[in-house]
């Protein structure tokens, strides 16, 4: 059940539901905006019609839409998303403190708005949420690593974890993981229509979001290829879900770096076509 309801003293019949649904199931009926019974089960649960209402009108999924964010006045100005996408970087000197829980939850749950495929919103954050976690993981994907290397059971191609291994034992040198305090991955079902892509667009979300709170970020290739395919065996040390795919990982934390400027790249190659 879709619990639409509409306050029909409120109101004003403009029809901006109806015309802005996905599916098309909103009618203007003679009281106001309607769906049909046999048309709920079309309703992806995007919340279009609550977020598009001029006068809070409208409610779906029992939602109240005062409940809402309200955005008037509190977007980004495009210079701002602009120094903000321009001024990214790839963390990699991390502080030594972790951060508060509650700063790690409003990172998630902020990312985990991010669009998903038919809106499945079944994206999974797995976190390791302090450094000491992360230093036992650590711990437990490098002497994986090296059994894989003694035991000449690392795909060819995958040799070059070796140096990795053997940087962390002689120097305390961590390429995997940054020397960051914290890790995530994002995961999502199989069968869910867009399983990869909505884990890459929620860490994308995950990482800009971050560094506006001057939290650091980088993607972590190495620790997804290891947790992914070397040490799949690990997997249930994370207690991923049996039946979900790694989107891939992202290791953050206090950035022990700060940069003044931008980098220049070179002009996006972009066709137009003709
Ligand atoms: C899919 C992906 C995987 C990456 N994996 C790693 C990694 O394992 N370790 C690392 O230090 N950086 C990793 N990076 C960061 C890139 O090296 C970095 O984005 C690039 O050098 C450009 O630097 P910038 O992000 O500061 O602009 C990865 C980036 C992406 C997009």
């Amino acid at each position: 059940m879709l619990q639409f309801s509409v306050d029909s003293a409120a109101c004003i019949q403009c029809g901006a539901c109806s015309e802005d649904c996905p599916t098309k199931i909103i009618s203007m009926g003679d009281k106001g905006p309607v769906i049909p019974a046999d048309k709920e089960e079309l309703c992806y649960r995007c919340q279009h019609c609550l977020a598009v209402c001029p006068t809070g009108a409208l409610s779906i999924l029992g939602l109240n839409p005062a409940n809402s964010v309200p955005l008037a006045s509190k977007l980004p100005v495009p210079e701002q998303m602009e120094a903000l996408i321009k001024g990214r970087r790839s963390v990699r000197q991390y502080a030594e403190d972790d951060l508060s829980p509650e700063l790690i939850n409003r990172l998630l749950a902020t990312a985990w708005h991010a669009p998903t495929g038919v809106n499945a919103r079944q994206v999974r954050f797995t976190v390791i949420d302090t450094r000491a976690k992360l230093q036992q993981f650590r711990e437990t994907v490098l002497n994986g690593l090296e059994e894989l290397g003694a035991n000449k059971t690392l795909p060819a191609h995958m040799e070059r974890f070796l140096p990795f291994v053997q940087a962390w034992q002689k120097e305390k040198k961590d390429i995997i993981f940054r020397d960051a305090p914290h890790l995530v991955l994002a995961s999502a079902p199989k069968g869910a229509p867009t399983p990869m892509q909505d884990c890459l667009i929620a860490l994308s979300y995950f990482e800009l979001y971050a560094q506006a709170c001057q939290v650091g970020t980088v993607w972590a290739g190495l620790a997804y290829l290891a947790i992914e395919t070397l040490l799949s065996r690990l997997q249930p040390v994370l207690a991923l879900p049996e039946n979900h795919q790694i989107g891939y990982a992202m290791l953050f934390g206090k950035a022990a770096v700060r940069y003044e400027r931008g980098v220049q790249h070179e002009n996006a190659p972009i066709h137009y076509v003709k």
